[in-house]
């Protein structure tokens, strides 16, 4: 049976990354028995909803759920004030399929320098399980005036209701704030998600990250749950680590990390860090999963408008997550044959981009990868 991907190539070097990304898919299908793969294209993104005033509505939303995974670009255009696409369209769709994993995986390839020194492809090889629904990505917040307000704000989640009925009093100055909530449940399956995960690559150690230390309350009833899971994996070595800490770590001895889980914000920034020392952002994709629905796969760096349509961005990172795509609709040869494709190119290190020191363009790095995957 076929399966149905819905393509948001998105703004900036979204639509030509997506472009590369696809055609390494068709290379895939093409090659591989029984795989077939049917494609809808979505507008969404800056000029649509220029021309609209739409971001995605609820029809879009259903038009889009009747595929079995998203593929997507990139989202983010310097005629739109920052954070109405990403928070409109990106983590709409993250938070209406309650894609609640946002799996990154950090891999140095053969023949990619590291910025770490003294550090190799066998040194750099995890996987960050991000929270993806949750924390400070909430989207409830406010502004409040000297004097009285009254703010209701509400979080809606499959999960759970729930609602904020807030009455401050500020005296002296104006506030802002915004509220990171964390949930047993929410926090339960991000975790179990992480060992399961640790169980399936043969880990050793699952290492949690967080700042319990000093926002308490919210970490503090993380640290609780990981430690609940945890008892469900008793030959799983545990640890908790600051995400100040971790930072530190990730630089000094990436070496000793296998799978990492934490909450969304903190997995937002330690996974810049962990593509950097992956080679740069050019090469790390990310999937936002739902295990029992709709997931979306897409490179994590963002859309590069200062690059868009120059035919010069590395095309790696969203072929990688179209590999990753792949891996989730159970189809793990073609993901194979994608990931040893990309990094044959690598390892010969012929046709690159810029990004690693070659002059080479991004449709001449799709068509490297997409001839490689034939040959495999
Ligand atoms: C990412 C991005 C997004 C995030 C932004 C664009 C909303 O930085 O996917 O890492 O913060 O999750
Ligand atoms: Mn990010």
């Amino acid at each position: 049976m076929s399966k149905k991907i819905a393509v948001i190539p998105g703004d900036g070097t979204g639509p030509e990354l997506i472009n590369e990304g696809v055609k390494v898919l068709r290379a895939a299908e093409d090659s591989t028995k029984n795989l077939s793969l049917d494609l809808e294209e979505f507008p969404f993104g800056a000029d649509h909803y220029l021309e609209t005033d739409e971001l995605v509505t609820e029809e879009d939303l259903e038009r889009i759920g009747k595929n079995d995974a998203i593929y997507l670009g990139a989202l983010g255009d310097p005629r739109v004030e920052a954070g109405v696409l990403e928070k409109g369209i990106l983590l709409k769709i993250r938070f209406y399929f309650d894609q609640y994993i946002n799996l990154r995986p950090i891999k140095l390839y053969p023949n990619v320098s590291c910025p770490l020194a003294g550090k190799g492809p066998e040194d750099i090889d995890f996987y960050v399980v991000r929270e993806n629904t949750e924390d400070f990505y909430a989207g409830i917040g406010g502004r409040l005036n000297e004097g009285k307000n009254e703010q209701e704000l509400t979080l809606s989640r499959s999960l759970y209701e729930s609602k904020f009925d807030l009455d401050v009093d500020v005296e002296g100055d104006e506030l802002a704030y915004q509220i990171g909530v964390v949930s047993k449940k929410g926090t339960e399956r991000a975790v179990r998600f992480a060992f399961e995960l640790a169980e399936d690559k043969g880990h050793e150690r699952v290492t949690s990250v967080d700042k319990a230390n000093v926002l308490s309350d919210c970490y503090g009833l993380w640290r609780e749950v990981f430690e609940e899971v945890s008892e469900d994996y008793p030959g799983m070595e545990t640890e908790f680590s600051y995400v100040d800490a971790i930072n530190m770590w990730l630089v000094k001895q990436p070496e000793y990390y296998q799978t990492i889980v934490t909450p969304n914000m903190f997995g937002d920034i330690i996974t810049d860090l962990g593509a950097m020392i992956q080679g740069g952002l050019g090469l790390a994709p990310g999937g936002n999963i739902n295990p029992n629905g709709v997931s979306m796969f897409e490179p994590i760096h963002g859309s590069a408008p200062k690059h868009a349509g120059k035919n010069k961005a590395d095309p790696i990172a969203t072929i990688l997550a179209g590999k990753m795509m792949l891996n989730q609709l159970g189809e793990e040869k073609a993901a194979d044959k994608i990931e040893k494709a990309v990094e044959e190119v690598l390892r010969e290190g012929e046709v690159r981009t810029y990004d690693l020191n070659g002059d080479s363009t991004t449709s001449e790095v799709g068509d490297a990868v997409a001839e490689k995957v034939r040959e495999i």
